[in-house]
């Protein structure tokens, strides 16, 4: 008996060695590790031989049995293996080539700037605030002394959604500073707050004026705050956006909602004063306009000018970003050239 299961090992081991597919080796699974092959009935006769023999034969069928367990899982990896790499082979895939990049994306150079100038007055304790672009005429113009029919509204193209002439006409903002309203409406003095966002106007088009850009609105109200708050404010502004020594230069302007008003213009960026065709000849850039906050304002918001003061300014985004990085068309920034977008 042991002498035909040494004999049954030996052939069914000579034949796996030939085997090399995947197909033949299920046969040869079946054949020798099967319920019909013949080591599958050793194993049953086991029982009916005597005892002497049925340790030994016991014993070596089932040494058999693993060896042929085994060397089929070999066998089987093998294959498998092989036939991977083959199928490898003859598609035209090539997997060891490296993977293509995937590109990156980023932040507009606008969002980048107007993070950039909101952290600088958060710095100095200003908090930040989004406000509705769709506003009312209430905030946009009369609440800031510039009733219907004033002259003021000039410098300020409008586009309007409702044809409606009373105080709830809605239009697409022209500035900022109707957050100026809503924050004194809605809390109390003191008020630090930065307002960034987009505004409209119903313009044409050229190297420095687009129908959509952005603006950020400055608001600072308390019992205490003069001209002085409002000049130091914009040297440390300057110093952190355009560098330590530039120079700012302030000088009297008009809007209704100020008194007095303020334009603030810092030394050319590019002829540093000596004056330019960037500059106009003059030596010097408009970045923004600013005042102390009018005391009717105040009044109209609930806030008494008596007690309370406080300066407000309203800076164009874009032309702070076309003199940081020299760009000359502002029509760019709404573009969709990558070329451009790419380079911030
Ligand atoms: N809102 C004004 C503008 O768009 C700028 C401004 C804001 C001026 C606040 C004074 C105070 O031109």
């Amino acid at each position: 008996m042991e002498r035909e299961l040494d004999q049954l090992e030996a052939a069914a081991l000579e034949e796996l060695s030939q085997i090399d597919d995947l197909p033949q080796l299920e046969t040869w699974r079946v054949r020798y590790l099967g319920k019909k092959s013949a080591l599958t009935s050793v194993l049953r006769g086991v029982a009916t031989l005597a005892s002497e023999e049925r340790k030994a034969v016991g014993a070596r069928a089932n040494t058999v049995k693993k060896s042929f367990q085994i060397q089929l899982a070999e066998k089987k990896e093998s294959l498998s293996l092989r036939s991977l790499d083959e199928s490898l082979g003859k598609s035209s895939l090539d997997v060891t080539l490296p993977g293509r990049p995937l590109p990156y994306g980023r932040m507009h150079p606008i969002t980048q700037d107007i993070i950039e100038i909101c952290s600088v007055f958060a710095d100095m304790g200003f908090q930040v605030i989004e406000g509705p672009e769709v506003e009312r005429d209430y905030y946009n113009f009369e609440a800031l002394n510039i009733p219907r029919n004033h002259p003021a509204r000039d410098m300020f193209a409008t586009l309007w959604i409702d044809s409606r002439e009373d105080s709830n006409a809605r239009l697409l903002r022209t500035h900022t500073s109707p957050m100026q309203i809503r924050l004194m409406e809605r809390q109390k003095p003191p008020l630090r707050f930065v307002v960034p966002g987009r505004t409209y106007r119903y313009e044409a088009t050229d190297a420095t004026h687009d129908w959509m850009f952005h603006q950020v609105e400055g608001l600072a109200i308390d019992t205490d705050i003069t001209l002085r708050d409002l000049k130091e404010t914009f040297f440390e502004f300057c110093k952190n956006i355009f560098g330590r020594d530039t120079r700012v230069r302030f000088r009297c302007d008009y809007f209704p909602f100020v008194e007095p008003g303020a334009e603030v213009a810092i030394e050319c960026v590019k002829c540093k004063g000596a004056g330019c065709r960037l500059c106009g000849g003059t030596g010097w850039l408009e970045i923004l306009g600013s005042g102390m906050v009018h005391p009717d304002v105040l009044a109209r918001c609930g806030v008494d000018p008596s007690v309370y003061s406080g300066f407000a300014f309203g800076m164009g985004v874009e032309r702070i970003s076309m003199l940081r990085h020299s760009v000359d068309d502002i029509r760019l920034f709404c573009s969709d050239d990558f070329r451009f977008l790419r380079q911030f």
